[in-house]
């Protein structure tokens, strides 16, 4: 050991010792569906994420506001991410004090590309006396997956000012729902009958065509605009996209664009298996992608982390991870269509995380990945979630609002049924208990609020972000197993939206214009001419089928500023 090593841990543990240990967080309760196993071997690793301060981060916010707003002079010129990580990357001397304050072997290693969160591992032992606190396995119910968590963890006073928080010592995060299967609707017709069945009957692509006006493919040639899908969740038995299904599908709905396909990115050791074994979200996202966005190339980004914060965040890297443009070719990057749909269709990560104050430290750290990806110009496109007003909760006092979907930076999408447009019941939304709400849709917001008085005060925070931002068809037909089946949930809306948004960002492209990028900015402003507002239905609430909010004209939190309308955007954006 060096002379110089020697004296700094001499030092290091003399300012440990005299700082005390504060608790930095911690939950109330062991949420619902999780139970309480034994205590873990002492010696098993537990990998851990630190999410440092970023001291830049509001200067970047800034940032995204002058290139997301239609009047900014800087509107369309998105960074690289090189130039974002400047921005987001931690003080040098918070990456040294953590790391000092590591005990040897954990070897901490960047987990994000600039570096603001870092990845190390100790055992549980390590662990129980780094962050003074007690290990214990966790199974949750639904699944029966296991999880070594805690209650509660400390730092050291002088640690504060360096870490947000600590993943996943007290993060209880089940895995994403799978959409429910609407068997309503189930017919076995012939494939002849399908094809010219009415739109009443089976909502398929040409429908979706139909009603918003959506053409049939690209005309700028552009590869770089693409769409990002992303799946999760093995362990809830897997989302995966079936090339078969999506064949048939292409072949029996779209036979304009057949034999088209998707690109495929597998990360923690993902595997999109083939055999139909998994749920239906990933033959969802897919066929409502490649179906409707005729075209542009698809990749479905399917990770296998068996934790949710983890899961969302690989995304997000994963993201910033794939530009690498030439030095000064900067019209590059007017050509990164990106939208990137998924599937949060009754997101319980949500529901039971919302209930604790403390998970605020997660999700403004994930929300600040969105807001990085807002500043290299792609947009984020979630499903508002199925749960009404109150994720269908029953005799709740408070509604409850969905993470991310509220994140500011992130573009929600609530569900329609087309004739007459009518809001889905189940469509989620509300207002942030969080995030408190953007500029970009204050008035909206306000004048919704200012509609309907104070007849649900104190059930929701009326100074937060609002959402969904927008809304479209909640219920499709896809091919399963070879099969035509209906599905419904703002699960199928995302995606129709997100193809919506990427051939406008084709005719963009075609124009020599910028690619829309995160789109409120624009939406809530001279974008919402592209949009057809919906004013009729209500969502359910915390009494059951109604008492949620309802459907009205302008912006509301059911079906949001409306749904696409291509003519519209086309004007909208002088094309
Ligand atoms: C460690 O945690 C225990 C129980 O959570 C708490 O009572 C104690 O004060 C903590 N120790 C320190 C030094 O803060
Ligand atoms: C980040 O903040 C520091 C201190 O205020 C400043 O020196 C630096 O230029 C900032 N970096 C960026 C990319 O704005
Ligand atoms: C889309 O393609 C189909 C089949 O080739 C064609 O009948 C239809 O007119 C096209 N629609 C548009 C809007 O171009
Ligand atoms: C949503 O998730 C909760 C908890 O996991 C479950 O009880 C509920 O049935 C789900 N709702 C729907 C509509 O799937
Ligand atoms: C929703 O509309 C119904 C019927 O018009 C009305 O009775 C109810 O008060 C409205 N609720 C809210 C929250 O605006």
């Amino acid at each position: 050991m060096s002379l110089l090593h020697a004296l700094s841990l001499v030092l290091l543990s003399r300012s440990v010792l005299s700082s005390t240990l504060v608790l930095h967080e911690s939950v109330s309760h062991v949420p619902s569906g999780f139970q309480a196993l034994d205590s873990p071997s002492p010696s098993q690793e537990i990998e851990f994420l630190v999410a440092l301060v970023q001291p830049n981060i509001t200067d970047l916010a800034k940032v995204v506001d002058s290139v997301s707003f239609p009047s900014s002079p800087s509107y369309g010129k998105y960074l690289t991410p090189a130039e974002v990580a400047e921005y987001v990357k931690p003080a040098a001397d918070s990456v040294s004090a953590v790391s000092d304050w590591l005990p040897t072997g954990a070897s901490p290693s960047a987990f994000s590309p600039a570096g603001d969160i870092l990845k190390f591992s100790l055992t549980v032992e390590q662990a129980e006396g780094l962050f003074n606190t007690t290990f214990k396995t966790y199974k949750y119910s639904a699944s029966g997956q296991e999880m070594i968590r805690a209650m509660n963890y400390y730092l050291p006073s002088n640690m504060q000012q360096h870490i947000l928080y600590v993943h996943p010592i007290i993060s209880f995060a089940p895995p994403p729902q799978r959409p429910a299967k609407n068997t309503a609707y189930r017919r076995r017709t012939m494939p002849d009958r399908r094809q010219l069945a009415p739109c009443e009957d089976i909502v398929r692509p040409v429908c979706i065509q139909e009603f918003y006006g959506i053409p049939n493919t690209t005309i700028s040639g552009s590869t770089t605009n693409t769409i990002g899908v992303a799946g999760y969740n093995e362990d809830s038995g897997g989302e995966y996209a079936n090339n078969a299904d999506l064949q048939t599908f292409l072949n029996e709905f779209r036979p304009d664009i057949a034999g088209n396909t998707f690109g495929l990115a597998l990360l923690n050791g993902a595997e999109n298996l083939q055999d139909n074994s998994g749920g239906l979200e990933g033959q969802i996202d897919i066929q409502y992608t490649v179906g409707i966005a005729g075209n542009v190339p698809t990749t479905y980004v399917l990770d296998f982390s068996n934790d949710a914060v983890m899961s969302y965040m690989d995304t997000i890297n994963w993201i910033l991870a794939q530009e690498n443009p030439p030095d000064g070719i900067h019209n590059e990057l007017w050509e990164r269509g990106g939208s990137d749909t998924t599937n949060l269709c009754n997101v319980s990560f949500l529901q039971s995380l919302l209930h604790f104050s403390t998970f605020l430290r997660c999700f403004r750290s994930i929300c600040n990945g969105y807001m990085q990806l807002a500043a290299i110009g792609v947009s984020m496109i979630f499903a508002s979630g199925d749960g009404g007003a109150a994720d269908n909760e029953q005799g709740c006092t408070e509604f409850v609002p969905m993470f991310p979907p509220t994140c500011p930076y992130v573009t929600s999408v609530g569900g329609t049924f087309f004739q007459p447009p009518t809001a889905f019941v189940s469509s989620a939304g509300g207002f942030s208990n969080y995030f408190s709400v953007p500029s970009y849709q204050s008035a909206d917001t306000s004048a919704y609020l200012a509609s309907i008085g104070d007849v649900y005060s104190g059930m929701y925070n009326p100074s937060g972000r609002g959402f969904p931002d927008v809304a479209s068809e909640w219920e499709v037909f896809i091919v399963n197993d070879g099969g035509v089946t209906s599905i419904g949930g703002t699960s199928c809306a995302s995606p129709i939206f997100a193809s919506f948004i990427a051939l406008v960002n084709d005719r963009l492209i075609a124009a020599g214009k910028p690619v829309l990028g995160f789109l409120n900015p624009f939406l809530y402003s001279t974008g919402k001419g592209g949009l057809d507002d919906v004013a009729n239905g209500q969502s359910s609430g915390c009494s059951g089928s109604t008492g949620g909010w309802n459907s009205t004209t302008g912006w509301d939190p059911v079906s949001g500023l409306g749904t696409p309308d291509w003519a519209g955007m086309m004007t909208a954006l002088g094309l």
